[in-house]
């Protein structure tokens, strides 16, 4: 979903949930969430808002709850999340299991920058240019179709968690690769590979061109021009800042910041790598958080004995992530109980087939 379509069309939440009050709604998706038992199963992604993530079965990073979804059994699986992550759940589901997003809204800017004629486009190119020596990794954050686009062509997904074993794998099935839809998760784990930056070209799928510092021939990964737009708000100013003005502070960020960012600061690693850092900090120990307003506000209010900060003072929330509240969950698990289910997230049989290729190759060959 665009950012203008995002920003213009409104949810179908029926206008009783908005004039709720918190409390009103929290005890009726209680009740609900009773009634309906083992039948349904909610999973929440590190970035939701706390007023969702405390009605979460589960929470984790985008490989963690893609397993879990993977192993579920309920009849039915919430999805606080984001499109691409209900779609990946509902490829890993059986077909008689549903998968519910709260709110359709609830898109993600960098998946819409990889659409699937585009990649069919860009494919053919750059096969002219270097004929059958490509593999596509896509990351998980993408449509099922690019998924799927990937499956088919001997390729895999990457989650931020895995990044590195995937490309490192990537290079034992082509000479090269195409890395789908975040260039700077791209860069920045093929660059830790040893890769030389001017050895990475950029695809453009507006321009339809390819960008390239080197001889064709030296070409070793092509990045798809997309990024995040919550992580690209982390500037080389903000590390430099705190370098000059506190020098202790440890800056940790997400890799889908900037190739500048991350390697000007301490760490980088993915939302479960985040948490798992805080959690192990000593007493006291100051941090600086590139990553998503709402998990470093969880990480703070959960570490009082941790001195911590967003990388960029001024940061907000992931606009899409937010779309998912509280209004929204108590609709669909009261529409749950009621026998119905709305808002439900249902890939096509070709595509999931192959975009379970994919996702199954990622599994696979975490080992590498
Ligand atoms: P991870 O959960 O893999 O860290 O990804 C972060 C993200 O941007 C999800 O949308
Ligand atoms: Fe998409 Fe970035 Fe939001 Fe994640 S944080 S859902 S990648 S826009």
């Amino acid at each position: 979903m665009s950012i203008l379509s995002l920003l213009t069309e409104t949810s179908s939440l029926p206008a009783q949930y908005t004039t709720l009050s918190t409390e009103e709604l929290k005890k009726r998706a209680r009740a609900a969430r009773e009634k309906l038992q083992d039948r349904v199963y909610i999973l929440g992604h590190h970035y939701q808002k706390d007023e969702v993530i405390q009605f979460a079965d589960a929470t984790g990073d985008s490989l963690q709850l893609s397993q879990i979804a993977a192993e579920q059994t309920a009849e039915t699986i919430i999805f606080c999340g984001v499109h691409f992550m209900a779609e990946t759940a509902d490829i890993l589901t059986s077909p008689d299991q549903n998968v519910i997003l709260p709110d359709m809204r609830a898109g993600c800017s960098m998946a819409d920058m990889a659409t699937i004629s585009q990649t069919e486009r860009a494919w053919t190119h750059l096969q002219e240019l270097f004929d059958d020596t490509i593999l596509p990794l896509t990351y998980v954050n993408s449509t099922a179709a690019i998924k799927s686009f990937v499956g088919k062509y001997g390729g895999a997904t990457v989650t931020s968690s895995n990044a590195h074993k995937m490309v490192k794998w990537a290079f034992t099935q082509k000479q090269r690769l195409l890395f789908l839809p975040d260039q700077h998760l791209g860069r920045n784990t093929a660059a830790d590979l040893g890769i030389p930056l001017e050895h990475m070209a950029i695809w453009d799928p507006i321009a339809n061109r390819l960008e390239a510092l080197c001889a064709l021939e030296d070409v070793q990964v092509i990045l798809w021009k997309g990024h995040c737009s919550v992580h690209m708000n982390f500037l080389p100013k903000h590390v430099e800042n705190l370098r000059k003005n506190e020098p202790d502070r440890r800056i940790l960020v997400h890799p889908e910041c900037t190739h500048e960012v991350v390697t000007a600061s301490d760490d980088n690693g993915s939302t479960s790598y985040i948490i798992d850092q805080i959690n192990q900090a000593p007493d006291g120990s100051k941090w600086a958080i590139g990553t998503e307003m709402n998990l470093v506000n969880r990480l703070i209010a959960d570490n009082p004995h941790l001195d911590i900060v967003s990388l960029n003072p001024f940061m907000c929330p992931c606009l899409t992530m937010n779309r998912i509240d509280l209004p929204h969950l108590t609709w669909v698990l009261e529409e749950l109980v009621e026998g119905n289910v709305v808002n439900p997230i249902k890939v096509d049989a070709e595509t999931a087939e192959y975009s379970k290729i994919a996702l199954e190759r990622m599994w696979k060959h975490l080992d590498v």
